[in-house]
């Protein structure tokens, strides 16, 4: 499903926070002029919107929302309509103290702030489901609704409230039916932690991983079952209105790749930290990698529901984009996949912790700002890329991060614990993609179709449950390249570690055994030696046993000359091997030879320098410089499109300080 087809393209727009300017009418007229100057064509409206909807407990107040839909409509803007259950009213919390979040100490938390509430609260849910009902029968047949946005960025931060417990204790319950499972689960033997009651379960211990992991994934699940219980009137009275919530950056207590089994559409908020470096090609990588997950969640395009028009107000230093970047930066989410380019937020708020906050229009009230202009410069050009919209990009590489073994890796104590970095090395290992300009989906090991790709790249997946093992054997089996390092395979779902050898119940496939993996401290340099260079290693190196697997890059002697790299024939496929961490240069040389080896499809560019990110999308070719200079970009022999001046290009072009250039394949007289 694409939202898009509502404007017969890409989406342009914000968060319109109509009702805290109703006492400056004239601003809000002034909007819809500076709107359709921008080229906006959605806006998202009532995301905390509730006590101006309900004032009191079933007292509604829908004017002045029916006024703002009017307007917008009249305006020619479709409406995205956000569920307010992301910020509750100080009556509800008054009347009904269970909606607030209770601590583990079992204090209630005061009200105020957002995005805190109880999801077990059945007060909360009630309340939730009435407003929800309110909108869904007033709104959901006007013509300018295309998609219901769900409550505002859900977390995962625990509530310990008797409730709460209750459901978790129930959810234990349906995981383990009985206690001694649950105790053979949790290893309770160890420290005397055996329970014998499923009331004495509190999950405040930390020093019983099993617990902890659990209640991660009970909070991630109750979550996913309060938006559930919110969305339901949405989904009966407006069965053809798509549903979906504004997913935040990973990781905030979260299994997102669940959690998209249960939304129509993907939406995130991206906000990269720009310039709060010297060479923004890092933090570049690191938004394509979360881009690509959002893309590869369900598969198909998704939105990018916020990004900020300028600088935010939440970081230490928040820069002010330089010249380009605004329209770089947009771009750079459609490229990956995004049917949208949509702000936080449409007007910059008079008070509130957000006042300085950059938005389309500032203080100032006028559209004659740096800001504006960028926006609308970013509105004419999304305008003219109607035809990537809804397309999907062919990718055959994948990178795996997995929510939940960033948890159990998170609790688990190991012999280095400084430097676990589990996101990043899942991004290192992308960023060699991103470089060559390979497409690389982001996948969930549990819920994504391993077969649908050629190679597929497991860092540091230390929790691999049996099912995953098997999913990993098949693959491999039936033809595919599979890349796993150090710290891959070490404890199962229940986070108890494997008894034989690891990577778990794939020790024959890989062709090793680990036997023990070394800390490496800062002061220390091992490198391993391949292909005639010398690599440094990093942080933890496996000592190995190799029972099938040939080494491919071997330790200097200060390792004792053990294995580095493997690789194992298996079934009609490859099982590689990486033993240690090593630095970005050779990540990206590894990962280049491996797609030649394997016929990973390349990018049509033969050569791309640093800091240039190419991408096809929908038969688009999109080139972006994350450099701070001017960089040359040879295009080869091809002829293309410039699909924003209409121009031929070919040869060699000159991109400027943060630039970009659209292209479509140009097609010869005759050629179809
Ligand atoms: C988030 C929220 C918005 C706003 C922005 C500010 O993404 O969803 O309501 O607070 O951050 O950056
Ligand atoms: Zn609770």
């Amino acid at each position: 499903m694409s939202v898009g087809q509502f404007v017969g393209g890409l989406l342009h727009g914000a968060d319109y926070n109509y009702e805290q300017w109703l006492d400056l009418p004239e601003q809000l007229d002034k909007d819809l002029v500076y709107m359709r100057e921008a080229e906006i064509n959605v806006l998202a409206v009532g995301v905390f919107s509730w006590s101006m909807l309900e004032s009191d407990e079933g007292i509604y107040n829908f004017e002045w929302l029916d006024q703002c839909f009017d307007r917008l409509h009249k305006n020619g803007q479709k409406i995205i309509l956000a569920t307010p259950s992301g910020s509750k009213p100080a009556w509800l919390s008054e009347k009904y103290p269970e909606v607030c979040q209770m601590a583990a100490d079992g204090i209630r938390q005061p009200h105020g702030g957002r995005h805190n509430h109880c999801r077990s609260s059945v007060k909360y849910r009630e309340a939730c489901v009435r407003i929800n009902t309110r909108l869904a029968e007033r709104y959901g047949t006007h013509p300018a609704l295309i998609l219901w946005h769900v409550s505002n960025e859900y977390n995962g931060i625990p509530c310990f409230c008797p409730q709460c417990l209750a459901a978790f204790r129930d959810w234990l319950k349906k995981r383990y039916e009985t206690l001694d499972s649950l105790n053979a689960a949790w290893y309770t033997a160890f420290w005397s932690h055996r329970f014998t009651s499923w009331e004495q379960i509190f999950p405040a211990d930390p020093s019983i991983h099993g617990l902890m992991l659990d209640w991660q994934r009970f909070t991630s699940d109750r979550t996913i079952d309060f938006f559930l219980a919110e969305s339901e009137p949405l989904r009966r009275i407006t069965p053809d209105i798509p549903v979906t919530t504004n997913f935040q950056m990973p990781d905030v207590g979260l299994d997102y790749h669940k959690f998209a089994g249960y939304v129509d559409i993907i939406s995130w908020d991206n906000y990269p930290k720009w310039h709060c470096a010297p060479d923004d090609g890092p933090e570049a990588i690191k938004t394509g990698f979360f881009h690509d997950m959002c893309r590869s969640y369900l598969g198909k395009p998704f939105l990018m529901m916020e990004s900020g028009p300028g600088a935010n107000s939440w970081q230490g230093i928040s820069k002010k984009k330089k010249k380009g970047m605004h329209l770089l930066s947009s771009i750079q989410a459609v490229a990956h996949g995004s049917d949208s380019v949509q702000y936080f937020q449409w007007r910059q708020s008079r008070g509130g912790q957000e006042k300085f906050h950059d938005a389309v229009i500032s203080h100032l009230g006028t559209d004659d700002t740096r800001i504006f202009r960028e926006v609308a410069e970013t509105g004419s050009v999304i305008k003219k890329l109607s035809a990537v919209a809804g397309t999907d990009t062919k990718v055959q590489a994948a990178v795996v991060y997995d929510f939940q073994n960033g948890w159990a890796l998170g609790n688990a104590q190991l012999q280095r614990n400084t430097g676990k970095n589990y996101q990043k090395e899942c991004i290192a290992q992308y960023g060699a993609f991103w470089k060559a300009g390979i497409p690389c989906d982001v996948i969930g090991p549990e819920y994504a179709d391993f077969e649908r790709y050629r190679l597929i790249v497991f860092p540091m997946l230390y929790m691999l449950s049996e099912k995953t093992a098997e999913k990993i054997r098949a693959f491999i089996s039936h033809g595919g390249v599979a890349v796993a390092t150090y710290l891959t395979g070490i404890v199962n779902e229940s986070d108890l570690c494997y008894i034989g050898g690891t990577p778990g119940n794939l020790t024959d496939v890989f062709g090793l055994a680990v036997e023990e993996t070394k800390t490496i401290a800062y002061y220390e340099a091992p490198e391993f030696v391949m292909n005639g260079n010398n690599w440094k290693a990093t942080h933890y190196a496996d000592r190995i046993r190799l029972c099938g697997a040939k080494a491919l890059g071997v330790f200097t002697s200060s390792f004792e000359e053990l294995p580095a790299v493997t690789a194992c024939e298996y079934g009609k496929g490859t099982a590689y091997y990486i033993c240690t961490r090593t630095r970005q240069a050779f990540i990206d040389w590894f990962y280049r030879e491996l797609c030649k080896k394997h016929s990973v499809d390349s990018c049509v560019l033969r050569e791309i320098p640093a800091g240039v990110s190419v991408r096809e999308r929908g038969g688009v070719m999109f080139i972006m410089n994350f450099n701070c200079r001017e960089t040359t970009v040879s295009l080869g022999e091809n002829v293309y499109r410039d699909m924003l001046t209409e121009e031929s290009i070919s040869g060699t072009i000159l991109l400027p300080p943060y630039g970009i250039i659209i292209l479509a394949k140009k097609r010869e007289p005759g050629e179809k």
